[in-house]
């Protein structure tokens, strides 16, 4: 039986370094358009925002045309999520070592794995970080149509679009906060980048940071 963690084409390679593949090309594909669909959406929503970052517009050729194509690469990021959500939201169930993980962040951070539970393929802070992502999309999705007047304007009445504007505000200034989050833990471990970019990670980082799902796959190729 596959453990709950473990998704396809995930596999160790014997050999010195032992690599262990970790991203198929397509997850990946799938990952960076999310990635840099959400910098657009950031950068494009920041500027109308607030007068102070107006000059951000500049970036999209002005700004009708920020306006314009802000809505649309929401669109993109919420099918493109959508392909990672399906992809891997098996693998971030909460279980019961998550909890234990998270209460012993003080270890996390000063560099003591050794104390905390062995970690399958995702940690409890790239579970929270998964989590909070598609919740925050989906309320950024329907927020977003709720404001979306050039084709929706009929569908809700003023005082709902008015609440609409602020929820899309404060749920784009949380997902800026949990990529800032992300993109800080994916560089502060070491060798994690790689995993994005060639698909492959050591043998040795997998057995410092995700141990048990190394097992998992050791135990398998048996
Ligand atoms: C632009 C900068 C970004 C960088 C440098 C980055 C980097 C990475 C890396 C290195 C991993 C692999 C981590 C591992 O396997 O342990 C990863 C996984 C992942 N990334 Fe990103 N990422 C970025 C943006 C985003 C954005 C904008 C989203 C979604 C809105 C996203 C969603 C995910 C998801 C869902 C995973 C799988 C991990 C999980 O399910 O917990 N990433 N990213």
């Amino acid at each position: 039986m596959t453990a709950y963690d473990v998704e396809s084409g995930d596999q160790v390679h014997p050999g010195k370094p032992v690599t262990v593949d970790r991203y198929t090309a397509g997850a990946r594909v799938n990952h960076w358009i999310t990635a840099i669909s959400l910098v657009l959406l950031a950068l494009s929503g920041l500027a109308l925002f607030h007068p102070s970052l107006f000059f951000l517009t500049g970036l999209f050729g002005g700004g009708q045309w920020t306006r314009t194509i802000h809505p649309w690469i929401g669109v993109v990021l919420f099918v493109s999520f959508l392909g990672l959500f399906f992809r891997f939201w098996h693998a971030n169930l909460w279980k019961a070592e998550d909890g234990t993980w998270l209460a012993r962040l003080r270890d996390v951070i000063g560099g003591h794995e050794e104390r905390l539970p062995e970690v399958g393929k995702y940690n409890a802070g790239q579970k929270v970080v998964f989590w909070s992502m598609s919740l925050l999309i989906i309320v950024l999705i329907v927020s977003g149509f709720l404001i979306w007047d050039q084709y929706f304007a009929p569908y809700s009445t003023i005082e709902t679009k008015r609440i609409a504007v602020l929820v899309h505000a404060l749920a784009a200034i949380a997902i800026i906060c949990v990529w800032i989050v992300h993109v800080y833990a994916a560089i502060w471990v070491r060798g994690t980048i790689g995993a994005m970019t060639k698909g492959q990670v050591t043998g040795g980082w997998a057995w410092r940071h995700h141990r048990k799902w190394l097992r998992e796959l050791v135990v398998g190729k048996k």
